[in-house]
């Protein structure tokens, strides 16, 4: 974000971090075919810790702040930063990470531009006194309050149906298009049409469920969280309503204007931002995120977004030397970071990343297919290796794991060239054959390799054509 989007340049900023609830969230797929994969991912890992590189960043951001000589707030800091370490140092690890992100994010919007961060009570009011110094206090517009009423109950407290949006402006010039909402009338006596009140006039609407008059929006908004049913629904952790975005794009931009989403997840905010002409700029960290949304575009907005003519995509590796960086960041990341080459390979091959631990290790996904007319359905599963060297006995465990698993077949994706006698060792576990019930029987090896050269070649597993994918 801080190198490749020029400063000034973005109108509107919404952004739905994790929130510091100290658990991990798993994407759970569904597939075009509707019958459900065992397979689940760790998207994104909410647990913050106070690691030295995080004591470095308290600094940081001090010096930051002494440039943008927002001097006040650069001794706020520190004291508030020295007295968290001792009583809350989790929080304050999720604040360094917060507070050098929403400064970049500030110089990032026009002068005419908004910030909607969204958040829960969990950290909602560090976050407000955070914003409060980044953007000023006199910057603050609004707490939205987003109702919903699906989730659970508590015996031990008042049920928690509620999310906190903070609204905070670049300056108080900006841009606002104010809305409206139906207030209902109890007044029985009252009928659609013109009232005329001592001061003026009220115009009444009707509709199904009763009498309204239109009034000024207010910052409580009803909107039903997307349920477990809903058409909306993709599978991925803490997607949000489209609604929401919808209204809150509709409140402070018009079209054409940018839209950017940093913790875009599953890419609501983009999805919202096409369907109301703005042009947008999603960000994650997370590999499944980006395939997902590249789906969920592709499924709701056939030939108006396409790839390459109307978006790119950034920071998924098309070089060997992309893909090694990719290998080194995930091996010295800890959390969801160190599945990323993973998550690349597997997705690449059109397979499910799976994280969930079984009782036979060494499976990083799965590529599904019905084996027979009966539609019997059937697996590859897959191992994906970073290792620089390669041996053979990575292809005798695989083959040991695909049995154990009750798999039909076999996939290793490797950074490493395979050796010879890793070629023989996936020549002699034989071949697969599958009856179709049409045509001939197919048959393929059970066990195969690629290379992530192979894959950027553009390569895949030989397989069944009647292989199941993702749906979005
Ligand atoms: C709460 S979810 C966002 C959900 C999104 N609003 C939606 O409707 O799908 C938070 C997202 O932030 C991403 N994330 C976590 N740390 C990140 C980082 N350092 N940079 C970019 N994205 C990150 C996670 O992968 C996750 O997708």
């Amino acid at each position: 974000m801080e190198d490749k989007i020029p400063d000034n340049s973005i109108d509107l900023i919404y952004l739905d971090p994790p929130f510091n609830s100290n658990r991990n969230y798993n994407r759970i797929y569904s597939t075009n075919v509707g019958q459900p994969v065992p397979e689940e991912a760790i998207a994104f890992c909410d647990a913050w810790e106070l690691t030295e590189e995080k004591e470095e960043d308290i600094k940081t951001f001090y010096d930051k702040l002494i440039l943008d000589d927002n001097e006040n707030f650069a001794k706020f800091w520190l004291s508030w930063t020295e007295a968290l370490k001792y009583s809350n140092s989790k929080i304050l690890s999720y604040l360094v990470f917060m507070a050098l992100r929403l400064r970049v994010m500030r110089n990032k919007l026009k002068d005419t531009g908004s910030l909607f961060l969204h958040c829960d009570a969990t950290a909602s009011h560090y976050i407000k006194i955070l914003l409060d110094g980044i953007f000023g206090i006199k910057n603050f517009r609004n707490e939205i309050v987003w109702h919903y009423k699906t989730g659970g109950a508590s015996k031990r407290h008042f049920s928690r149906k509620h999310d906190i949006i903070l609204w905070y402006s670049k300056n108080n010039f900006y841009n606002f298009y104010p809305m409206k909402e139906k207030s209902y009338t109890k007044s029985k006596y009252r009928k659609a049409g013109i009232i005329n009140y001592g001061k003026g006039n009220a115009e009444f609407f009707e509709d199904e469920k009763g009498v309204y008059n239109l009034i000024n929006m207010h910052d409580v908004w009803d909107i039903s969280y997307i349920n477990s049913q809903a058409k909306e629904r993709l599978g991925y952790p803490t997607q949000k309503p489209l609604e929401l975005l919808e209204r809150i794009i509709k409140a402070t931009t018009k079209e054409g204007d940018i839209v950017m989403d940093p913790f875009c997840g599953c890419g609501t905010t983009l999805d919202a931002a096409q369907k109301l002409n703005r042009k947008w700029i999603g960000i994650d960290i997370c590999m499944l995120s980006v395939s997902l949304i590249e789906n969920r575009l592709k499924e709701n907005y056939p030939l108006v977004v396409m790839k390459g003519r109307d978006y790119t995509v950034d920071g998924i590796p098309i070089t060997i030397e992309q893909v090694e960086e990719l290998i080194h960041k995930s091996e010295k990341s800890k959390n969801e970071g160190r599945y990323q080459f993973q998550y690349w390979a597997v997705e690449k091959v059109g397979g499910f990343a799976s994280t969930k631990k079984s009782g036979d290790g060494g499976i990083d996904g799965s590529i599904y297919f019905y084996k027979d007319e009966k539609k019997t359905l059937a697996k590859m599963i897959l191992s994906v290796k970073s290792n620089k060297k390669l041996q053979a006995s990575f292809i005798r465990d695989l083959i040991g794991t695909m049995n154990n698993n009750d798999a039909e077949m076999a996939g290793l994706i490797s950074y490493a060239n395979p050796t010879q006698e890793m070629i023989n060792e996936c020549k002699n576990a034989g071949r697969f054959k599958m009856k179709d019930g049409l045509f001939a029987d197919y048959e393929f090896d059970r066990v195969q390799i690629l290379t992530a050269e192979d894959i950027l070649n553009g390569r895949r597993f030989d397989l069944p054509y009647t292989r199941i994918l993702k749906k979005s």
